[in-house]
């Protein structure tokens, strides 16, 4: 017999259905609760509601473990590049030679955007912000690909879908970040890799092409494994919660680039450079902003330290660490945030109220330090998490089509004013 939880409300017994994962997580499984209770779940910021059950990616926040598909992210960062794990995820298996090959073709073959769709660009202020500019422009992708409105319903349908967007966000992205500086774009060279590609059409000048350097070549490829997926996070939650209501794929990852704009999301990456340029710049000792972020009525937060997830450590900001400290050390470069980040750390290692609550540093903490060590300017390292987070999207967008979920609509519990007669203007 299957093992079921009880619940004892107004003098009557409930059993629920416990449910357990391919890793031994647990669940009770209220699916029924409010039609045979009258009761809800009140559960704000959703951190103990399942919202679906997934095969994508599997965290141990106690363990400090991250899987794609089974796959360690430690194995993945060292030997994978970023189109083998973006097929990982969204086809679960590990692509081989062939599929590999009609994969990375079929990006190639996507990474030009429409012309008319390139004027939408330049009628844009210099300093419009690129997650702007990117969410904007996946939505409207989609008026020139008619077809990608519809739900796909055959593999080639879907292998399209899936590579226009995994290649075109890319070359959005670049594209933006040349009309921000006022040049020239650059156009998608089919010779070149996908992280090769992104890094010509963000720097290749008229009168000298850029030329990519292995080291910044594989630094790049890592840095979008590790971002790939991450489970229910907010911006993925956003595109199934928006794609939920059968709106198009193009239109829920827009959603989902919205959602991961913000500074306790994909925004803090930038917000960590940002606080650490403040510190090498203010002279202020670093307890100066610990306190600040200890301070309840201070809403400075350290950025890049705590995880809702992670109560231990944050697997992919430990091969970041490591990482930083060898691109920096092949590439010759001397950075000295860096040297202010890790006495950070180890501030907060020997802090009680980092200790207690368990904030140790997260993915966004080293990653912006590897962004800037390989060239990548600070308003695009959201974006480059977006570009990053692109096949955990559309792997989850493509799940909650393949399991039929109902609409998202969670409920609440009301605390207005109960109900009263409507009082005419002159009575007021
Ligand atoms: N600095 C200072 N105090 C913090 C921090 C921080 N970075 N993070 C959490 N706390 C405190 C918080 O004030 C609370 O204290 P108390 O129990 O006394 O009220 C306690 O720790 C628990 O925090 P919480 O806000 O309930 O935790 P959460 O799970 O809701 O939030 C978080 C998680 C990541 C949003 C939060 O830790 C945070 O704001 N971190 C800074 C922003 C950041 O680095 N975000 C990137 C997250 S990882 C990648 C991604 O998802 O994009």
């Amino acid at each position: 017999m299957s093992k079921s939880a009880t619940l004892n409300v107004d003098g009557k017994s409930f059993e629920f259905e416990v449910i357990t994962g391919s890793e031994n997580e647990k669940c009770i499984d209220i699916q029924k609760l409010r039609s045979e209770t009258g009761y809800i779940t009140l559960d704000p910021g959703f951190g103990n509601t399942g919202s679906c059950f997934s095969s994508i990616t599997y965290v141990d926040g106690a363990k400090g473990i991250l899987q794609y598909r089974g796959y360690p992210i430690e194995d993945l960062a060292e030997k994978s590049t970023f189109v083998e794990t973006a097929y990982l995820i969204l086809y679960g298996e590990l692509p081989k030679a062939e599929q590999l090959r009609d994969f990375s073709a079929r990006l190639k073959e996507h990474a030009p955007l429409n012309t008319n769709l390139e004027h939408h660009f330049s009628g844009l202020p210099n300093n419009a912000p690129p997650m702007a500019i990117l969410s904007a422009m996946l939505n409207l992708v989609s008026c020139f690909h008619p077809e990608v409105l519809e739900v796909p319903t055959t593999g080639a349908e879907f292998d399209r879908t899936a590579s226009l967007l995994l290649s075109k966000v890319r070359t959005i992205a670049a594209f933006a970040y040349r009309m921000a500086c006022g040049k020239p774009i650059n156009h998608p060279n089919p010779n070149l890799t996908y992280c090769g590609n992104f890094l010509h059409m963000m720097f290749s000048d008229p009168y000298q092409e850029y030329e990519v350097s292995p080291i910044i070549d594989k630094a790049l490829n890592l840095f979008l494994i590790l971002h790939a997926d991450h489970e229910q996070n907010c911006s993925t939650t956003t595109v199934r919660v928006v794609g939920s209501s059968r709106a198009n794929l193009f239109s829920s990852v827009s959603a989902g680039v919205c959602a991961l704009w913000g500074p306790l999301h994909g925004g803090a990456n930038s917000a960590v450079i940002a606080m650490l340029e403040d510190i090498k710049d203010s002279g202020r000792p670093l307890t100066y902003y610990l306190d600040k972020a200890k301070d309840k009525n201070d809403s400075f937060r350290l950025m890049g330290f705590g995880h809702r997830v992670y109560k231990n450590f944050d697997p992919r900001s430990i091969i970041l660490k490591k990482q930083v400290h060898s691109v920096l050390e092949a590439l010759n470069i001397n950075d000295n945030l860096l040297k202010i980040a890790l006495e950070l750390e180890e501030a907060t290692l020997n802090d009680d109220y980092f200790v207690s609550r368990n904030l140790y540093p997260n993915v966004d903490f080293y990653s912006g330090l590897l962004l800037r060590a390989i060239g990548i300017p600070l308003n695009m390292y959201t974006v480059m998490f977006a570009i990053g987070r692109m096949p955990g999207w559309i792997a989850n967008w493509k799940e909650l089509h393949d399991h039929k979920l109902r609409i998202s609509r969670p409920r609440q519990i009301y605390t207005g004013e109960t109900a009263r007669p409507y009082v005419s203007i002159a009575k007021r």
